[in-house]
């Protein structure tokens, strides 16, 4: 397999067969981490985080992933650079392509990232946009597979706010992967009928089912149950509305007595407001494969580099 040169936007770009090898890619660097042995395979290469949002994980999981395998991650935050202010993307892709060998955006618009690919001639990956956040899924599919040694026939049910960057990204992840994905939120924020369609067209190659859905009962069969914040980044003014909204969808003992699965698993992207979508008691009963799925950013993040840019 050869993914050497291509962005990661989103993984509507990427096929079944290479979303595995990434995953396998990943559980080989994670094997070898925990022996102790890292690479080499980004020794020379000059890799620019840009974050126009805060992150924890995503920042920490491409620095750490670049050093181990030799590279230099340099951090360009809100009010580093000119971006998008004195600016233009396009300018600035121009100029980070001609010193870096990659280039991770996070940020606001999803038009944003596909500038930074379409102008820098450097492969752009998305640390997350209003729309997506790939590398998150490519984290939980490893999750899921290290939990239940496989993908293909899993139930998993997104419950919240149904037409985020997470739910979107789940929803195209588990269609192309062959996991039953349903959508358990207000119809008011389902995902776009586009993406829906987009899915289905995966859904029907890979064998799974989609399923949107406002009723708590359909959590049903479900072997995890996902979950992220009510508002996200830049949605923070919408909390009263979104809290009355979604209330009845929150993860937490009597939803999970549902599934009728006792293996049920629950994951969440992080970070958390526990109370709000998650309770207290849930969250720390989970937390061993929470923080699992926090940890695999960083091998996911690494393989993604390492497939795209790294020496072979
Ligand atoms: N899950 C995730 O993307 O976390 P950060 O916002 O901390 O990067
Ligand atoms: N939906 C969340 C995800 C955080 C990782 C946000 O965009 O804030």
């Amino acid at each position: 397999m050869n993914l050497q040169g291509r962005h990661l936007l989103t993984l509507k770009d990427y096929s079944k067969e290479e979303i595995e090898y990434l995953l396998n890619l990943s559980e080989d660097l994670k094997d070898k981490k925990k022996r102790g042995i890292l690479g080499e395979s980004l020794k020379g290469k000059n890799i620019a985080l840009i974050f126009e949002k805060p992150s924890t994980r995503t920042r920490c999981a491409f620095t750490i992933g670049c050093i181990d395998e030799g590279g230099h991650p340099e951090y360009l935050g809100k009010g580093d650079i000119q971006l998008g202010h004195k600016e233009s993307i396009e300018d600035t892709a121009r100029v980070l392509g001609r010193m870096f060998d990659g280039i991770q955006f996070r940020g606001f618009s999803h038009e944003s990232v596909e500038q930074l690919a379409k102008y820098s001639g450097v492969p752009v990956w998305n640390g997350l946009t209003d729309n997506y956040h790939p590398t998150q899924i490519l984290a939980d599919l490893l999750t899921l597979k290290e939990q239940f040694g496989k993908l293909e026939g899993l139930n998993l049910v997104y419950a919240g706010d149904g037409r985020n960057n997470m739910a979107n990204s789940l929803l195209i992840g588990s269609s192309k992967m062959g996991i039953n994905i349903t959508i358990l939120s207000p119809e008011s924020l389902w995902p776009d009928k586009d993406l829906i369609d987009i899915c289905q067209a995966y859904a029907k190659l890979s064998g799974s089912e989609i399923k949107l859905t406002e009723q708590v009962e359909d959590v049903e069969g479900a072997d995890a149950i996902y979950t992220d914040v009510w508002c996200s980044m830049g949605e923070e003014d919408l909390a009263t509305e979104r809290i009355k909204l979604l209330k009845p969808y929150q993860v937490n003992d009597d939803l999970l007595s549902k599934t009728g699965k006792s293996h049920t698993i629950v994951l969440h992207c992080l970070p958390a407001v526990k109370g709000n979508e998650v309770t207290y008691d849930v969250f720390e009963r989970f937390s061993k494969v929470i923080f699992d799925q926090a940890e695999n950013r960083m091998h996911t993040i690494k393989a993604v580099m390492v497939a795209t840019l790294g020496k072979q």
